[in-house]
């Protein structure tokens, strides 16, 4: 399917589902769609507890969920299905090139080396860390490669690496939203997780000054999104708001039972809390400051009478405080099930926010591609947009 067909589609079907996707039951207890599709919503009460974390986690298997009660979403499910990008074997590096870096990060940066095309030119590793996709680079591709990083302690890291790995690998240590003179024309310009406005800004000044071939893995397409997404490429209909950018990326591959339990109580004590806000001020949900660590490790009275205070509300009596945990507890679960319906939505939008920056590079004259890296088990974040100077 051209780029171009598939994002004007995922664009107009996003866009009739929007009241699916853009409510958050952590802060609408019922969204409008609880009414406009019962059917839905009771089958979201009545999952077996085992499948809930399944389906928030699991985008496909929660889209399949929603065509059950929700007709016209099988579009939308082709539309968000991207083709594994093609790869290439990489030369042999030597057995101990990564000696460092842990197994997971090794084999993300390997897909990614992989799939981006070689093109003789100078590369750009942008954001590039302790530079690891660079020396990568430099080895399997026998090639000139800067690094451009903001942390000088990483760079120095790098380029010790780079020495001893013998590889012609220059680190630059500059801030990416702000550096004048790169990149330059003529480069092979690669970026392997810089988040949000550091790879829309590599993309748009690349572009302007003639970078000869981009190999971009977005993630964190909120970074830099003040109230709403700025759309690059032209002609999109639909205006997303920085939480709705903020849910493209929001599922995480490992999470210990530990730290799940710690997150789940996080969510109900604050549920808690927004039920207490409720009943003494009668205020629909407002957002909050991030709530201390050690706050969420103590017990939930003291954590209730700790956001009174902070947040100018009269203190809660010991004898209260069960209930607005127990009410925390149930609409912790509530908010799960109903999430499922927003999660089953995260890939369409991420491909939504990897296809503009696409567009806009065959706009601007690139032959382009968008494919995945990688199997999203090594990290969600497996979109890699390839782009080529004609
Ligand atoms: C998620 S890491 C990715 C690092 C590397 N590309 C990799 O995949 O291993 C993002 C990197 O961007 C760097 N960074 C953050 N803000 C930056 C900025 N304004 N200019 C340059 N680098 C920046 C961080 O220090 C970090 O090393």
């Amino acid at each position: 399917m051209k780029l171009l067909e598939r994002q004007q589609g995922l664009d107009a079907e996003l866009l009739k589902f929007r009241d699916l996707w853009h409510p958050q039951p952590f802060r609408e207890p019922l969204p409008q769609w609880c009414g406009r599709w019962p059917s839905l919503h009771d089958a979201l009460m009545a999952l077996p507890e085992a499948d809930i974390a399944r389906l928030n986690d699991n985008g496909a298997a929660a889209l399949t969920l929603l065509s059950r009660h929700v007709p016209g979403l099988s579009t939308l499910a082709l539309l968000a299905e991207l083709p594994a990008a093609p790869g290439v074997t990489l030369p042999d590096r030597g057995a101990h090139w990564a000696w460092e870096i842990p197994g997971r990060k090794r084999e993300q940066i390997e897909a990614f080396a992989a799939a981006a095309g070689q093109s003789r030119q100078p590369v750009l590793d942008w954001c590039g860390g302790k530079g690891h996709l660079g020396r990568l680079l430099a080895l399997a591709w026998q090639t000139p490669v800067h690094t451009l990083e903001i942390d000088a302690a990483l760079c120095e890291v790098g380029e010790s690496l780079a020495q001893r790995a013998g590889v012609r690998q220059e680190f630059v240590v500059s801030d990416a939203l702000t550096v004048a003179n790169w990149p330059r024309a003529g480069q092979h310009a690669v970026a392997l997780h810089a988040c949000g406005e550091l790879h829309r800004r590599l993309i748009r000044d690349g572009a302007d000054k003639g970078v000869s071939r981009f190999d971009v893995a977005p993630c964190c397409y909120y970074r830099g999104v003040a109230e709403s997404y700025q759309a690059m490429s032209a002609n999109l209909q639909l205006v997303l708001t920085r939480d709705d950018t903020r849910l493209a990326v929001t599922e995480t591959v490992t999470s210990s039972p530990r730290e799940t339990r710690r997150r789940d109580r996080a969510i109900a004590w604050k549920l808690g809390f927004d039920a207490y806000r409720r009943t003494v001020i009668g205020e629909a949900y407002r957002s909050f400051k991030p709530v201390p660590e050690v706050w969420i490790r103590a017990e939930f009275a003291d954590f209730l009478g700790r956001m009174a205070q902070r947040e100018g509300l009269p203190l809660p009596s010991t004898s209260v405080s069960a209930a607005f945990e127990a009410k925390g507890w149930q609409r912790r679960d509530e908010v799960m099930r109903l999430s499922i319906v927003r999660h089953a939505f995260r890939r369409a939008i991420e491909v939504w926010l990897a296809l503009d920056l696409a567009c806009f590079l065959a706009e601007r004259g690139y032959e382009v591609g968008l494919g995945s890296f990688c199997d999203r088990r090594l990290t969600p974040r497996n979109l890699l947009v390839s782009a080529s100077k004609v």
